[in-house]
């Protein structure tokens, strides 16, 4: 696995790659690997004939009070990572000027009020910095696929708005969230999380489980299953900043009883992190 910091390094891999025909898959990430991350690779493996993995802590998508400066920046031990995982073609890993050469961004990319809702509301800059980045890295790469996890299920819904609205070449493949036995979602940003707030965050996936018990039994409700969740929750002391039901791929919020795919999303605190989960409840599908 090579590792590529320049645009021209870039430039160079991907220009070998075409003229042998193969195909490509990126995996953009903010690095800190982990099994999560390790799944998107081995999904793009099995989609492409080449894995272009990229590790950049984009500061467009941070907001001023968030946690830019402390965020986990591990490149050589996730280079080993990747390395050791031996599906990986290239490890893009830009600095700062490399992906702004002109310090700001006077452009910007939005979709709008998709990225207004659910996690917009408390970050209301955070899908421009992602779609705007993202836009970048698929003018660099020019990639056949780009994998992303159903963790970040609002970013998933619009990154795919994002390729239909501006006509991008590029298949967007979705990939299952990776859980720890407690159910709770691998995220980088665990680590922030001491042995007694992991216990308490397994609780996320535990109140979105119970809501689904409740929608399999035929609840269909979407307040009902909100306050499922939500007193979940309370049980060990979490109060989530929301609990959503909404539309599967343009996030608007369910109106009247769940009759089409929807996602139950959440965010909430658990001591030093905002962790976020959901599920997808399918009304047409029967286990
Ligand atoms: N548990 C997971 N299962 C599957 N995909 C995941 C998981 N966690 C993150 N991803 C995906 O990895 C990609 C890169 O995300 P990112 O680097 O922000 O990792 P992260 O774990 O979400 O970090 P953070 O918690 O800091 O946001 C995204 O497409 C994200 O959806
Ligand atoms: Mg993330």
């Amino acid at each position: 696995m090579e590792i590529v910091v320049t645009l021209e390094q870039l430039r160079e891999a991907l220009s070998s790659w075409r003229s042998e025909k193969k195909t490509i898959a990126l995996v953009p990430t903010m690095g800190a690997l982990h099994a999560g991350h390790l799944a998107l690779v081995e999904e793009a493996s099995r989609r492409a004939d080449r894995v272009v993995v990229s590790i950049f802590v984009n500061p467009l998508q941070f907001g001023p009070n968030e946690d830019f400066s402390q965020y986990p920046r591990t490149l050589s031990l996730d280079q080993a990572q990747l390395k050791r995982h031996g599906l990986a073609s290239v490890l893009f890993a830009p600095t700062v000027s490399v992906m702004y050469p002109s310090g700001a961004s006077r452009t910007t990319v939005v979709v709008g009020r998709m990225s207004e809702v659910l996690c917009g509301r408390a970050r209301p800059t955070h899908f421009v910095g992602v779609t705007t980045v993202v836009t970048k890295l698929f003018h660099m790469v020019q990639p056949d696929f780009a994998v992303f996890g159903q963790k970040d299920a609002q970013q998933l819904a619009i990154i795919r708005q994002m390729v239909l609205d501006l006509n991008f070449a590029v298949t967007v493949v979705g990939v299952p969230t990776v859980r720890e036995p407690s159910g709770l979602a691998l995220s980088s940003r665990n680590r922030y999380l001491s042995i007694e707030d992991k216990h308490r965050a397994s609780y996320l996936f535990r109140g979105l489980l119970a809501a689904k018990s409740l929608f399999d039994a035929g609840e269909r409700n979407p307040q009902v299953l909100v306050a499922q969740v939500i007193d979940t929750l309370h049980q060990v002391d979490l109060t989530p900043e929301y609990v959503e039901c909404v539309d599967r791929e343009l996030l608007d919020p369910v109106d009247g009883l769940v009759s089409r795919p929807v996602t139950l999303a959440l965010a909430c605190p658990v001591g030093a992190a905002r962790l976020i989960d959901n599920i997808t409840l399918d009304p047409g599908h029967h286990e």
